[in-house]
C-alpha cells in the first residue's frame, strides 16, 4: 500500500523509506565523537544506536538519566563495541545546559558532530525555570546556548583533525504553522495569546533560522564546520504526548501511516555522517535532499533579529 514511499528518491539516491542503517551502510565513524540531545527515546535513541554501530563515540544528553542508561544498555547488547556516555541535560534549563557542557569538557574528548534533537510539541503554556515559554526554551533557546558553548570545541576539533565538523539541527516542516509574525519577539511569553500549535511552529522556525544564520557566520570565518537543519518526516514517536485523547484515538492509525523511528532517524544520520554532505551547509533537508524553504523561513532579516534576541536571552 505504501510502496510509493519506496519509489520516490532524489539526487541522494535514498528514498523516504530508507532507514538510518541503510543510509550509513559502509561508513566508518570510528574516531568521531558526537553529542546527541534527547537520546532517551524516539528518533534520538535510534540516532545514538546507529552512530554507535558505525563506530562513533556517542555522548547522550538526556534529562532522564535512568532512561538514558536503559537505552545505552540496549545499544551495548546489540553493539558490544559501542562507546556511549550518558550525561544529564535538561535543555530547557540554561543552568543545566551549562552544567552539561562542563561535564562534557571534563571527559576531555574532541567534538566532531553535534545533533540538536531533543524536543517537545504542542505543550500547554508553561514557563521554563528561566521564565521562557517552554517549547521555545526546549526546542530552540537551550540548543542555541548549547551550540554557542560547544562551538569553539567543534571548530578546534575540525582544525586539528582535518575532519569537517557537523552541526545537525532537528527542525520540522511545521515551521510553516508558526504565528503570523513568524517569531513573536514581544510576545514570546504571552500566555493570553498562546496557542500550542503555532508555538511549536515558531520554535521549529527558530531552529531553521539558527542553522542558517550559524552557517553564514561560519562561512565568513572560513572554518570547516557545516550546519544543516532537517525535517525527519512524520514519525511514530512520543512527540504527540501532549495531544491527550486525540493521540489515543489516532494512535492505531498512526502506526500504519507514519514512519518508523528507523526511518525517522535516517536524515539525521545522513547529515551527520554521509560523504555526500561534505561542504554542504545552510540547507534544510527533507528525505536526504535540500528542500526549498517557504516564508517566513526565507526572511534573513528575521533570522538575524532572532540571533540578536537569543544572544540577549542567554547572556
Ligand atoms: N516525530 C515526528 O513526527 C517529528 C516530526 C518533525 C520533527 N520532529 C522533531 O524530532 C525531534 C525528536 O522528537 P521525537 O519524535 O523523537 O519525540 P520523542 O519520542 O518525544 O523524543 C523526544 C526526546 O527529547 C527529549 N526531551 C524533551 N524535553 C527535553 C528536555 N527539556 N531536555 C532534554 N531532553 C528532552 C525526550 O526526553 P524524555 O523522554 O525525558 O521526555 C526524548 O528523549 C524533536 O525535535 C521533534 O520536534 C519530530
Amino acid at each position: 500500500m505504501f510502496g510509493f514511499l519506496k519509489r520516490r528518491s532524489g539526487p541522494s539516491g535514498f528514498s523516504p523509506s530508507s532507514t538510518a542503517e541503510e543510509v550509513t551502510a559502509g561508513i566508518d565513524g570510528s574516531g568521531l565523537v558526537a553529542i546527541v540531545t534527547g537520546g532517551s527515546g524516539g528518533i534520538g535513541a535510534e540516532t545514538c544506536r546507529v552512530l554507535a554501530l558505525r563506530g562513533v563515540h556517542v555522548v547522550m544528553g538526556v534529562r532522564n538519566t535512568s532512561a538514558g542508561e536503559l537505552v545505552k544498555e540496549e545499544i551495548v547488547k546489540k553493539v558490544p563495541a559501542a562507546r556511549i556516555e550518558v550525561l544529564e541535560l535538561d535543555v530547557s534549563s540554561m543552568s543545566s545546559v551549562r552544567r552539561f557542557v562542563d561535564n562534557f569538557s571534563a571527559l576531555n574528548l574532541p567534538l566532531n558532530i553535534l545533533i540538536n534533537n531533543a524536543g517537545i510539541a504542542f505543550a500547554p503554556f508553561t514557563l521554563s525555570e528561566d521564565g521562557i515559554e517552554l517549547q521555545f526554551a526546549t526546542n530552540y533557546l537551550g540548543h542555541f546556548l548549547l551550540t554557542d558553548l560547544l562551538l569553539e570545541k567543534i571548530k578546534v576539533t575540525a582544525k586539528e583533525s582535518g575532519i569537517e565538523g557537523r552541526v545537525v539541527i532537528v527542525a520540522s516542516d511545521s515551521y510553516k504553522h508558526t504565528y503570523r509574525e513568524g517569531i513573536r519577539f514581544d510576545k514570546i511569553n504571552d500566555e493570553s495569546s498562546y496557542k500550542s500549535i503555532p508555538a511549536y511552529g515558531q520554535s521549529k522556525l527558530a531552529n531553521i533560522f539558527h542553522a542558517n544564520e550559524l552557517s553564514s557566520r561560519l562561512k565568513e570565518e572560513d572554518v570547516r564546520v557545516v550546519v544543516n537543519s532537517l525535517h525527519p518526516g512524520a514519525v511514530a514517536t512520543n512527540i504527540t504526548r501532549h495531544l491527550g485523547f486525540i493521540k489515543d484515538i489516532l494512535s492505531p492509525l498512526a502506526k500504519l501511516v507514519l514512519r518508523s523511528v528507523e526511518q525517522g532517524a535516517a536524515t539525521i544520520c545522513y547529515l551527520a555522517l554521509h560523504p555526500q554532505v561534505a561542504g554542504v551547509t545552510g540547507k534544510f533537508f527533507m528525505d536526504f535532499n535540500a528542500a526549498e524553504l517557504k516564508p517566513p523561513a526565507t526572511d534573513k532579516e528575521l533570522g538575524k533579529r532572532l540571533w540578536d534576541f537569543s544572544v540577549d536571552l542567554i547572556r
